[in-house]
């Protein structure tokens, strides 16, 4: 077990949807799970003019997503933790001075004991992050601070573009030192996520089979089954490349192709990450199209319910260009992987909500038995059903060699005494605990975008490129295109251990 140090955490845009629906709930299953230190405590600051009572009754005793938690315990253990939780505000700007912010952190670090040790938690729009940077700053945090430490964490988009990346990093670069920048993904707090780096490096029999010479292709999708929802006016601007893609997907894109670091330290891991992402090849001119698909959900009725195409959602512009689905085929460049093609695609309304990574293994060199199904895959499921599945070729009982696809299937929920602990919770406590493995350093956060930003590019350009589907469905026929010889995207049924579609290598 880390150690975990007395420390305050301060929560910048407080009032705002993330820390009631994900923040505090984090910090109540570490206060419940005994993961927090004795001396801790967390101030709440917006624009917006709270008390500290208000702030408690809005995260904890009215949230909605502590109910059940409230149920289930007595009320001092509640009241124990609502008294941790504190809030200032700035004054109705966030342009400073943090005058009135720093006196407040100085006397809960008085009367807490808590070593001025601070965490800046940016869950703000990211225009702000670096005016943020700068008057915390000021007040003598980040690389001016001079007793305790002080770390910042901050939330998606981490910029529009490579330029806005780039120069977000140098504007927050200049008030914190890098090691003190905690750029928070929150698919790298999933476990299922953490757990590709173990089932590749834990186990001696995938990784001899982990290259070109055993692989034929890797798939990952993102399905989401909801659509934009009341987020239209922030997703309008974002769309599903900027939203997932550049940064969730690339994540796992990175720990899926990534090289054996030399050893489980956070810059080992994170240095061998940015290698695999540098390896990835831009598409140019003449690979957009044929690697590239994007679309947007169109009006359907799903179960008999009428669903909305992505153009009638509040918030979205009228004839919005906007993807809801993306899908890019692309090859990473370096000696594990040449000539393995890498799919990956991510959307809104689709049949189902599944994260998976499909590793498709080529076929036996020599097929005996002719004119049978045996398609080696290795399914990690990131979400949900959570665990690992391996497709391997069985002989079907009875007369000859008729072989079938079997499962090998291992779900989380089966380590029944395991409590795992939910991304943000991981998070958060590895922060506390001055733990970066699982956030993005700044030369990954930029080579991911240095891929896309491209793509981005290509399409604000080119904008007849755009496919409808209809919602609830797998996405535009035209993705199939990237794919060559049959329909190969694994789309998984309701049971997700099947998939509607098989292919054939
Ligand atoms: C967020 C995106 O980062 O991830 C959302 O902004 C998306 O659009 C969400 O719905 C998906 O997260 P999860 O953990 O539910 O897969």
């Amino acid at each position: 077990m880390k150690k975990t140090d007395k420390q305050l955490l301060v929560i910048f845009g407080a009032s705002g949807d993330l820390t009631v629906r994900k923040l505090i709930p984090a910090i109540f299953n570490l206060y419940k799970e005994g993961h927090l230190p004795k001396k801790f405590a967390v101030l709440g600051t917006s624009r917006s003019d709270l008390t500290d009572e208000q702030f408690r009754n809005k995260v904890v005793y009215e949230s909605d997503f502590l109910k059940k938690e409230i149920a289930a315990h007595d009320k001092s253990f509640i009241d124990d933790f609502a008294n941790r939780l504190f809030y200032e505000d700035l004054g109705g700007s966030y342009e400073g001075p943090y005058t009135g912010l720093k006196s407040r952190i100085d006397s809960l670090n008085d009367e807490f004991g808590l070593k001025d040790n601070v965490i800046f938690y940016l869950s703000t729009p990211p225009k702000i992050y670096e005016l943020i940077a700068k008057n915390l700053s000021d007040q003598g945090y980040g690389k001016n601070g001079s007793k305790g430490w002080s770390r910042l964490i901050v939330e998606k988009p981490f910029g529009y573009s490579l330029e806005t990346a780039k120069a977000l990093n140098k504007g927050i670069q200049q008030y914190f030192e890098e090691p003190q920048i905690y750029r928070i993904d929150h698919y790298l707090g999933k476990e299922t996520v953490q757990n590709l780096l173990v089932t590749r490096f834990s186990n001696s029999i995938f990784e001899p089979l982990w290259n070109r010479n055993y692989i034929h292709h890797v798939e990952i999708t993102n399905a989401e089954s909801v659509g934009v929802g009341s987020r239209g006016g922030y997703y309008d601007k974002s769309g599903a490349l900027r939203d997932m893609f550049q940064n969730h997907l690339m994540q796992i894109v990175s720990l899926v192709a990534m090289e054996p670091p030399i050893d489980s330290n956070p810059e080992s891991i994170r240095d061998e990450k940015v290698k695999a992402l540098k390896s990835i090849r831009h598409l140019n001119e003449e690979t957009f199209y044929s690697n590239t698909t994007r679309g947007q959900y169109l009006a359907s009725t799903i179960n008999g319910k009428e669903v909305k195409g992505y153009r009638e959602e509040e918030g979205v512009a009228e004839g919005s260009m906007t993807e809801t689905y993306a899908a890019i085929k692309f090859f990473i460049d370096n000696w594990r992987w040449e000539g393995v093609p890498f799919y990956v695609r991510t959307a809104k309304c689709m049949p189902t909500k599944v994260t998976e990574v499909v590793i498709h293994f080529k076929p036996t060199h020599h097929r005996l038995f002719q004119g049978t199904n045996s398609d080696n895959q290795l399914i990690i499921r990131v979400q949900p059903d959570e665990g690992v599945l391996m497709k391997f070729g069985v002989k079907v009982p009875g007369q000859g060699f008729k072989v079938e696809n079997a499962n090998l299937d291992f779900y989380y929920t089966d380590l029944v005494d395991t409590y795992v602990m939910e991304a943000y919770e991981r998070l958060l406590l590895d922060a506390m605990q001055g733990d970066a493995t699982l956030y993005a350093r700044a030369d990954e956060v930029e080579a991911a975008w240095a891929f896309v930003d491209p793509i981005l590019e290509e399409w604000k350009t080119n904008r007849e490129k755009m496919h409808g589907y209809p919602a609830g469905t797998w996405g535009p026929q035209f993705a199939d295109n990237l794919i060559e010889g049959k329909n190969c995207w694994r789309n998984p049924g309701p049971n997700l251990a099947d998939s509607e579609d098989y292919c054939e290598l």
